[in-house]
Formats: C-alpha cells, structure tokens, sequence
C-alpha cells in the first residue's frame, strides 16, 4: 500500500512494542556469509523490505532460510556463490555488508557499488581502503567492484571517518583473516556491539572496548551460533517522538533505554515528562516544546537516522531551533514538505533553522527517504485535517506495521493503493 492518510489532532495514548532494530539485523544477516556448512539463528528480525531484501541476496548466494515468526535460521552450504547480483546491491544499500564476509570466505567477490539516494552520495572508499590493507586486490570497472585476496591478513587500520558499513565490513573481513586485525576510529553504535556478538559466538574473538577501537583475532574457521537482534532504537524514538508531538502519553516497551540518552537528553530540555523503566520509556502530555539546538553526530551523540523526526517535532516547539546535520551531506530535503503543513524551516547550509509554529495543516505529501518519511508521518498526526503521504514504499523498508501501530495508539490512519499514474 503506497499511500498513507492521516486525520491529525487526537493526542497518542497507550504501549508499543519496539522491533528488532533493521540497522542491527542486515549486518548479522550479512555475517551468516562467513559460515561453511553451518548455521546461524537470528532471534528477534523484523519484518521489513530491507530484511527481505537481504534474504534475497543471501538466497541468491545459495544460503536457504527458514522463518518461525521472528526467528531466523540460515543454512549456509560449503559453497556459495561470490557474486552479489546487481538489482539486488542498487535496491539496497547495505547490500554491500556482503562484500567483507564474501572476500574473506571465498577470496573474491564481485559487488556493484551501492547507489546514492535522498541523503546524499553513499560511497564505500573507507570500506574498499581498509580491505586493501588488509591485502585484497580490488579494481572497479563499470560501477562493479572486483576484489580477490587469497588470505586478508589482520593489521592496524585507521578509519577517517567512524563509518558503521566500514566498522561492520572490516569487522567480518578480520573474522577469517591471519593474525590480529585493531581498527581504530570504528563506529561506536549499538548495532556494532550487536554484531560483535554474533562473531564472538562464532568463535572469534572480539573485543569493543565501547571507545571506537575494535581489535579482532582471525580464526580459520568460524561456527554457526545462535544471536538476539537487539531492539531497534530509532523505531522507538520515532514513537516516543509521535506521544511528544500529539501531546499524548506513550509507552514504549521491549527498549534498551540507555540507547535512547541522546534523544532523552534532548527532550528533557525541550522540557518535556517522562519515565524511564529497565526496558521501557513513557513520556507524559506537554503542552508546548521549548525549543533546544542539536548536532546530529555518529553515536552516542544524537543520531542521523532520529534528525528528520526530531526536526518536524520541533516546528511546533515555542521559539527558534537549530538542528546541524553533520554525518550526511543533503539529508533536509524533507523540510520543504514539512513547510508545505504550514512549518517555517530554513536551511543554512548543513543547519535547519526551525521557528515554531502555532499548529501544522494536513496537506498532500511525499516520502523522499525512510526517515523523511517517519517524519512526514509525525507532523501528520499532529496537524489539523488530513494529510495523504506518497511513496510510503520508503516507510515499509524501516518500520513494521507502522499503521497497525499507531492505531493502536489511537491515531486515525488509513492505507490506499496509489492510483495509477
Ligand atoms: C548506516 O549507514 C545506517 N544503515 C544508516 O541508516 C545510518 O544513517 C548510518 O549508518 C549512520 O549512522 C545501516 O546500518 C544499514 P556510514 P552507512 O558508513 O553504514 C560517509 C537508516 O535510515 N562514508 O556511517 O551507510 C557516508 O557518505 C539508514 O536506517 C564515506 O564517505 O553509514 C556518510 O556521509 C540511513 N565513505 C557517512 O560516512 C565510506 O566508505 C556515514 O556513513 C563510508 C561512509
């Protein structure tokens, strides 16, 4: 169903249950690749496209799966396919978290690079570099990449840029690769630790530190294991924002709170209520945000993926916020249909100025990206009237049952198909 109308206004109230995190599972899927003849179950995967599109590319690589509600198993085989087929890598991003695994277990794959998309241009140069370094030949022609290395070998790599794909890419390299591998300057995101888990049960060892250093000792060959995704903190902070944003009371369940503190930090200044439990937040009715500047940064600072959510909650917030997006270069185009519900938004090169508005207007509008969609949704269910969201095809690649979801917090959402074009 691409098509979501939303009749805003009546405040949020009640629980909701968070998924397992998507940025979390397609690295853990991905790693299943490193396994000859064994398996990996996955406990807690959501169901969304991007997951489906990833059980594409593990199935095209020869690797079968069996599904019992959330409960993922994948049988690898002793020999699997290396080349990752093209429609599937330009559909998703993260296709390219196959690029590790396969070099490392097979000694060559072939990956067409990943596209750009809304937010900006998405290369893989830190990933590409670090593999080299690790000894694989790699040559792109045409928009494909050619890597073969007969064996990667651990070292010390530096990353320019804390990069999660990259962190996650070298992290599998290393798992099979001879010696010790010490990536310095790694992403420090949940997922990350998420995915040191899954090779630790494996039989490799890995040690995070939690400080942007992750040193891994290559093994010959890893086991299958049975690994937990944790929950997915931006779904969260999404419905958490959507109770803020109504001025409703929202629970939601099935969190690891601490992944949250940035946003939790932030809303404390905006001088919004709530309560934290051992695996819960509730936030409790504000009448009026007060405005806060934000820095979205790679974690723990507050998170790229939450930027776009957090900017439509603040177009109703009493007075002038300043929102910098410092780890994707075009991730504001959202903001113009945001100011076609009746937000002022400006944006000043990597910043958004946002001057708080009285109240937002439903009005006709598109999803660009995942996040702009979730944010287009949020402003949605506070403005007056009806607002009607297209291509929410970007929406079902990051949130489960989105619709069942907030009905059940009492929203008024309906589901159409898009009319012919
Ligand atoms: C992951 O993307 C997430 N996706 C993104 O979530 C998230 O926004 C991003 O990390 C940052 O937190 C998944 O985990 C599947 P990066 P990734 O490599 O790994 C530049 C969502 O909405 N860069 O940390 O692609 C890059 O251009 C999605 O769920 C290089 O220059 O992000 C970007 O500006 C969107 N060269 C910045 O680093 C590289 O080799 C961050 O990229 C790699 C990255």
């Amino acid at each position: 169903m691409d098509v979501m109308r939303i009749r805003g206004g009546t405040p949020l109230k009640g629980v909701v249950k968070t998924q397992g995190a998507k940025n979390a599972a397609l690295p853990v899927m991905a790693s299943c690749l490193l396994l000859k003849g064994r398996t990996l179950t996955l406990e807690n995967v959501p169901d969304l496209h991007d997951v489906s599109t990833m059980l594409d590319l593990l199935a095209c690589l020869g690797v079968t799966m069996e599904r019992l509600g959330n409960r993922m198993t994948f049988s690898v085989p002793e020999e699997i396919s290396w080349e990752a087929p093209e429609h599937l890598v330009r559909k998703m991003r993260a296709s390219s978290l196959a690029l590790g695994p396969l070099l490392a277990r097979c000694g060559k794959t072939v990956l067409p690079l990943p596209g750009g998309c809304s937010i900006g241009s998405r290369p893989i140069d830190l990933h590409l570099k670090g593999l080299m370094q690790m000894g694989a030949k790699i040559e792109i022609r045409n928009g494909i990449v050619y890597a073969q290395a007969d064996q990667l070998r651990g070292r010390r790599i530096y990353l320019d840029f804390p990069s999660v794909g990259a962190t996650e890419n070298l992290m599998m390299a290393a798992a099979l690769a001879k010696g010790e591998t010490i990536i310095e300057n790694t992403a420090r995101e949940p997922e990350i630790e998420n995915l040191a888990s899954v090779l630790r049960g494996m039989g490799v060892t890995v040690d995070t530190e939690g400080t942007g250093c992750v040193r891994i000792k290559g093994v010959e060959e890893v086991q299958g294991c049975r690994e937990r995704v944790i929950p997915d903190r931006i779904e969260a902070s999404t419905y958490v924002l959507a109770g803020v944003i109504t001025g409703g009371e929202v629970t939601v369940d099935d969190i690891v709170p601490a992944h949250m503190d940035a946003l939790l930090a932030k809303l404390e200044e905006a001088g919004v209520r709530f309560h934290v439990g051992s695996s819960s937040v509730t936030v409790f009715p504000v009448r009026r945000l007060m405005p806060v500047s934000i820095r979205a940064m790679p974690y723990p600072g507050f998170p790229t993926d939450l930027q776009p959510q957090m900017v439509a909650t603040l177009t109703l917030a009493n007075g002038v916020s300043l929102v910098e997006e410092s780890v994707f270069q075009a991730r504001f185009l959202y903001s113009e249909e945001l100011n076609r519900m009746g937000a002022n938004i400006t944006i000043k090169g990597d910043t958004a100025i946002i001057q708080g508005v009285e109240r937002l207007q439903g009005a006709s509008v598109r999803a660009m990206d995942l996040r702009a969609g979730a944010a287009l949704i949020l402003a949605a269910l506070a403005a007056e009237g009806e607002t009607r969201i297209d291509e929410m095809v970007h929406v079902w690649r990051g949130y489960e049952a989105i619709d069942k979801k907030l009905k059940a917090l009492g929203a008024d959402v309906a589901l159409e198909e898009a009319e012919e074009k």
